[in-house]
């Protein structure tokens, strides 16, 4: 079988893939942003700064990587641009979801990327405000992705469940409402796949929604996915905990200092790590009905379970 998709034809080394990955997504962001001089351009130069200029863009790389996974069955140009609006879709999401997070009404936060949180930049009602933006445009964003329509309607009812009260959104009530509460493993799993694992697992889905993936490969992305989305958070929580806030870009110790809920406080540092681990291996088995196509995949959840920020 002749593999079509042209992003195999390169093959950088891992960190030089994800640099130009960064870069890239990095981009079309820019690009399909408002310009901040747009009416009204207080919003659009929030919307800017809480999305533009940082982050890892793992929720990008994971698109990419899965459209990558997946052969190609249409025009490989029209797979690219979607591939880069679904990466910005994903991202955008993922910005606003940051931007809430911080609020005073939620965690408080002041430092995010290395900068001063977008409402302590702006002010609260703009940062709110550049939240409620920031989602519709991700939906606007897929829209107009150049393939079936039919693949549209997944994307769009994909991320739609994923940002909503059953993924990130349900998450970040139930984070809430667990201030100072001694959850249960199985809830602290519910809790933490919804609030995070759930935009994670849809990257991976729009990847192969994109590519026109098989239902055999999308079984094992969906596979692969769940564990990786986990994993993610898990190790957010270690990073809490060990990681300074020079490397971490926002201010670490925060979920003692709130007593939430984490897998550090449930099962210690050493258990946290071995779990996350453990999730790596799963993610990683997953993979193997992909074959060698999975491989940035593979690369990406040892970044996820080994990163340092
Ligand atoms: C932080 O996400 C919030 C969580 C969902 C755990 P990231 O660690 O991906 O944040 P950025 O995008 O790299 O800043
Ligand atoms: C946030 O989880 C998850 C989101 C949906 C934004 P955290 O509250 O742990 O994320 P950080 O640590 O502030 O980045
Ligand atoms: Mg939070
Ligand atoms: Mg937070
Ligand atoms: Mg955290």
């Amino acid at each position: 079988m002749t593999n079509k998709n042209p992003m195999k034809q390169i093959q950088p080394a891992f960190p030089e893939w994800l640099q130009g990955r960064v870069q890239h997504v990095e981009d079309v962001l820019d690009d399909l942003l408002p310009p901040a001089d747009a009416l009204p351009s207080r919003l659009h130069e929030a919307m800017r700064y809480a999305v533009l200029g940082g982050g890892k863009r793992v929720r990008a790389a994971l698109v990419y990587a899965a459209g990558q996974a997946c052969p190609v069955s249409g025009s490989v140009l029209a797979v690219q641009a979607s591939l880069d609006r679904a990466a910005a879709a994903v991202e955008l999401i993922h910005a606003y979801s940051l931007v809430h997070d911080d609020l005073p009404c939620m965690d408080d936060d002041t430092l995010r990327r290395g900068r001063p949180t977008t409402h302590v930049q702006f002010d609260e009602a703009t940062a709110m405000l550049a939240g409620d933006a920031l989602q519709p445009l991700a939906f606007d964003l897929l829209a107009s992705m150049p393939i079936a329509p039919a693949l549209i309607v997944q994307a769009t009812q994909s991320l739609a469940r994923a940002a909503g009260s059953q993924g990130m959104a349900g998450g970040q009530a139930i984070d809430l409402f667990s201030v100072g509460r001694a959850l249960t493993r199985d809830e602290l799993q519910t809790m933490h796949s919804m609030k995070t694992g759930a935009m994670l697992a849809c990257s991976v889905a729009l990847g192969g929604i994109v590519a026109g993936a098989s239902s055999a490969s999308r079984q094992a992305l969906d596979a692969y996915a769940q564990a990786v989305g986990l994993a993610f958070q898990v190790v957010d929580d270690i990073l809490d905990v060990t990681a300074d806030s020079a490397s971490l870009g926002k201010t670490p110790g925060k979920d003692a200092a709130e007593n939430k809920p984490t897998y550090v406080s449930l099962l210690g540092l050493d258990g946290a790590r071995a779990f996350a681990q453990e999730l790596r291996e799963d993610a990683l088995a997953a993979l193997a009905p992909l074959g060698e196509a999975g491989s940035r995949l593979a690369e990406l959840a040892d970044f996820i379970v080994l990163r340092d920020r």
